[in-house]
Order: C-alpha cells, then structure tokens, then sequence
C-alpha cells in the first residue's frame, strides 16, 4: 500500500487553485493508500509573523479540509508543528545540501527578482519540506506544478544521503500532479496565487463570490460579436466547474456571439456556488462541533509522531549520533 503524503501552507485563506491543484487530489488518494495530509505551519511562518493570525488560518485550513471531504477515518491530517522532529531531520538534511541548489529553488529566486528580504527559513524551505516528505517513507506526493521542483530536491537529498549513509536509508518518493490541472489559473488568467492577487477563496460568502466573478476584468468586445474562450479566464475557470455539457453550451455562446461577458460571470458563479454546495452544509456541520477539529489534529499527531520517530531514529543513527 503506498504512502502518501502532502501540505498545505496556512498563510491566508485557501483557493481554488489549492483545491483543485492539491486537496482535491489528495482527497481522492485517501482510497488508495495511506494517506497523510499537515498543515505547513512552520513553514507559513516564513512569511506570517502574527500568532493570532496563524493559529486561525491553521484551524480555518483544517476545517476547509474536513469540509471538502478529508475523512480523518481514512487519512490522518495533523499540523507540521506538531511533529518538530522534522526540524531535526531538516538539520540532518542540510550538512549534505549544496547551497547551490537551493540558489536555484524558485521561491528563493522570486522573492529576491522582486526585491524582497529573504529571511533563511524561505532559503531553506526546501529542506524542510525534503524532511517533511522523507520522515513519513512517502511514496507518493499529490502537489499542483508550482511544487514539482521541490519534490525533485527532495529525491536528490536522499539520494545523496543514501549514498553517503546507506542505500536504504530513505524512500524516493514521486510527484503525483494531474495535467489538467497542474496549474489553476486566476481571476486575470494567471497562475491562482496570494501573491498575485488573483485568488477565489474557498468558502466565500455568497455576496463575497458574486463580487469577485463580476469584478473580472474582460476587454470591450460588444455583446453581438463573436469571443475567443480560449483566451478568457471566465471560461478557463468554468471549464474547472461544469458539466461537459455545459462547456460546450458556454464555448458555443463565445464563438457564435451574441451573449456579453455579464452573462458568462454569472453563469460562472452560479457554477461555483453549486459545486461547493455539500461542502458548505459539511462545513457548518463541522463548525456545530467545537472539538471536532481538535480531536481530528490530536489523533493525527499521534500517528504522524509514531512514523516520525522510527525514521529519525533510524537516520541518527546511520549519521552517528
Ligand atoms: P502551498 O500552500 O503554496 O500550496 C498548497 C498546494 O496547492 C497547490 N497550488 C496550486 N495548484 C494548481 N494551481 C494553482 N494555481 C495552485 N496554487 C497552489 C500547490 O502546488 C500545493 O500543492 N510547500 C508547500 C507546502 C508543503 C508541502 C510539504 C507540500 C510543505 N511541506 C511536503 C508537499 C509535501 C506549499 O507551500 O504549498
């Protein structure tokens, strides 16, 4: 049975680009093995430096998790911090990284091409995330595209530390990312990201929703004249939520012309609203039950402290300590 494993960074509110980029993968994976799934809080902390804040993004990211159809029956879901030992193992990692690797890691080299500080934990949020995938033996790692360099980091580490400490010493473990979906786009057709202020959060009140689709920005095409779909982000982002049947009615719509880019929004929203209609009731559901979430992260360090402990071990000691 393979093991599978991934995180989710609670910096803010999750989006659909994080849905169906990774928790809706991940959630299907929970049938097919054994399946761990954490929230990154350690490594949130390279960028929130608020503890109110994290702790609330860190509870609302599990209840989103639950509410989407995370089964804590068949995956274990826990929060990063709650297993420091993968800081340990992080350390261990780092004597055998090279600098240069992590020099080319992308979100080192965006954050410096846009003129920010970059503090060491976004330097080294690499190894981390090695040690994170490497403490569980994860087989396994369903991400969206943007994490693919990290996963193939994390296979030359222990490639490396087998070779220097022992052939079995870690698992390689493999990216599992749809093609369809490797890359979620935006509101402005751009790749669904915080930082590029393009994000639909999950969850949105119904108000909320309906602003943020009419506020897409389209060009001036009037509404008699034919429209490219390829080229439009409502209809990228429908083609996510629709039946077949009604993509093919909304790309009919474009090319033949006649239908404005109101009519598209709202068909759009109305779309989404839907889609996520289970998970919301699932959600208030969750919300009645004030322990629930506790109790689902408790059980789930339990389990994930257990694996973590066997894999250290077994690393201090091929490493001498
Ligand atoms: P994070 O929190 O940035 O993103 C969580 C997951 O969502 C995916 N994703 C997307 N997929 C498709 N289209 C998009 N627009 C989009 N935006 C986000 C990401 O690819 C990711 O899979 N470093 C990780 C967290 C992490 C982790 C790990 C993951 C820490 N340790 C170990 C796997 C294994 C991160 O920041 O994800």
């Amino acid at each position: 049975m393979p093991r599978i494993l991934s995180g989710i960074k609670p910096t803010g509110r999750l989006h659909i680009g994080n849905y169906f980029g990774m928790m809706r993968p991940a959630i299907d994976w929970q049938n097919k093995g054994e399946a761990l799934y954490f929230l990154a809080d350690y490594h949130a902390l390279t960028t929130v430096h608020d503890a109110a804040q994290l702790r609330e993004a860190t509870r609302r990211a599990a209840l989103d998790f639950l509410a989407c159809g995370l089964d804590p029956a068949k995956a274990v879901l826990f929060k990063q911090s709650d297993v420091p030992q993968v800081t340990e193992l992080s350390w261990l990692l780092s004597v055998l990284t090279p600098m240069g690797l992590l020099e080319r890691c992308h979100a080192y080299k965006d954050a410096l091409a846009h003129g920010k500080a970059a503090n060491h934990g976004l330097f080294a949020y690499p190894v981390l995330m090695a040690a994170d995938i490497l403490i569980y033996d994860s087989d396994i790692v369903p991400v969206g595209k943007d994490q693919k360099q990290h996963v193939e980091v994390t296979r030359d580490l222990a490639i490396k530390m087998n070779e220097t400490f022992g052939k079995d010493l870690f698992r390689l473990p493999e990216p599992s990312i749809l093609p369809d979906l490797a890359t979620i786009p935006g509101l402005d057709g751009q790749k669904m990201s915080k930082s590029y202020n393009n994000t639909i959060e999950l969850f949105l009140e119904e108000k909320a929703l309906k602003k943020k689709i009419m506020g897409i920005i389209t060009d001036s095409t009037p509404v008699e004249t034919p429209k490219d779909p390829e080229t439009s982000s409502i209809f990228g982002l429908y083609k996510l939520f629709a039946s077949p049947d009604d993509v093919a009615k909304m790309e009919a719509d474009f090319r033949n012309g006649g239908t404005g880019y109101g009519d598209f929004k709202k068909r759009l929203f109305a779309a989404i609203w839907d889609h996520f209609a289970p998970a919301r009731a699932r959600r208030e559901e969750i919300e009645r039950d004030p322990g629930y979430i506790d109790e689902v992260l408790r059980k789930g360090a339990a389990r994930a402290n257990e694996l973590a402990n066997v894999t250290l071990k077994r690393v201090r000691t091929a490493m001498g300590l």
